[in-house]
């Protein structure tokens, strides 16, 4: 009966836990909506295509915590992991993806604990992204908690690339083909260069779209 009472203990743990993550990662997913409204609302633009969110499942918390050398346990994972909530933030240009992160780290409620910047250095296989691991307060009925939350604003090129690799390293589990390797790192680079080609792109238009505006005497978008 003892046994069974302390598993029910750290059933009710492990729940509330949880709960406290989701509350956090609907927090962040919210803050990121709202700003992408607000550009959509003064500019009629939207700096985000879309967003994911996930908690991190039971089986890869555990996988994760023994891979880093811990004990499995829930004290080691509130320590240890970082990002058992992660929202993904996809943005259409590399610009937007420095204002979001900008504008999210800047709210007073949000604390940036670290940041990973894979688009300035990226991975030498050629993963880029701007990751930013930030703590918000979740308000529960007896108080504060501080709740991590990994966010992830990349580019659509960079997540489509993102993908793929994480499929070749998921099915080959480290020892993929050299071959392979090289062409994953050759789009690496093609996914630069589109990114670089679409963002000079959407400028041209935006300076034109300005422009005849101008001549038609209407006011400015100001963005
Ligand atoms: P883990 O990689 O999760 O152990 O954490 P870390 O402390 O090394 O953090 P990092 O910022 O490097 O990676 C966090 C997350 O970014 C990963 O869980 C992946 O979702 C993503 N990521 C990092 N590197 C790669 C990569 O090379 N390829 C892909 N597809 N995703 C990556
Ligand atoms: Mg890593």
């Amino acid at each position: 009966m003892d046994n069974i009472l302390k598993l029910k203990e750290q059933a009710d743990e492990w729940s509330d836990t949880m709960f406290l993550y989701e509350s956090a990662l609907k927090q962040m997913t919210m803050k990121a909506e709202m700003l992408n409204d607000e550009f959509l609302h003064r500019y009629r633009d939207n700096p985000i295509e879309h967003i994911k969110s996930r908690l991190k499942t039971a089986e890869s918390i555990v996988r994760k915590l023994k891979n880093d050398g811990y004990e499995v346990t829930i004290e080691n994972m509130k320590n240890h992991l970082s990002d058992i909530a992660g929202v993904r933030i996809i943005c259409s240009y590399t610009s937007d993806i420095y204002t979001i992160a900008d504008m999210l780290g800047r709210q007073e409620d949000v604390t940036v604990l670290y940041v990973k910047d894979y688009i300035r250095r990226p991975k030498p296989n050629g993963y880029k992204s701007y990751h930013m691991v930030v703590s918000v307060p979740v308000y529960l009925s007896d108080g504060r908690r501080d709740v991590r939350v990994e966010v992830q604003i990349r580019s659509v090129a960079m997540d489509f690339w993102a993908s793929l690799e994480h499929k070749i390293a998921y099915k080959f589990e480290g020892d993929a083909p050299e071959a392979l390797l090289k062409d994953l790192k050759a789009c690496a680079d093609m996914v630069d260069m589109l990114d670089n080609k679409m963002y000079s792109l959407n400028k041209a238009i935006l300076a034109i779209a300005e422009e005849r505006k101008q001549e038609r005497g209407e006011s400015t978008s100001g963005r």
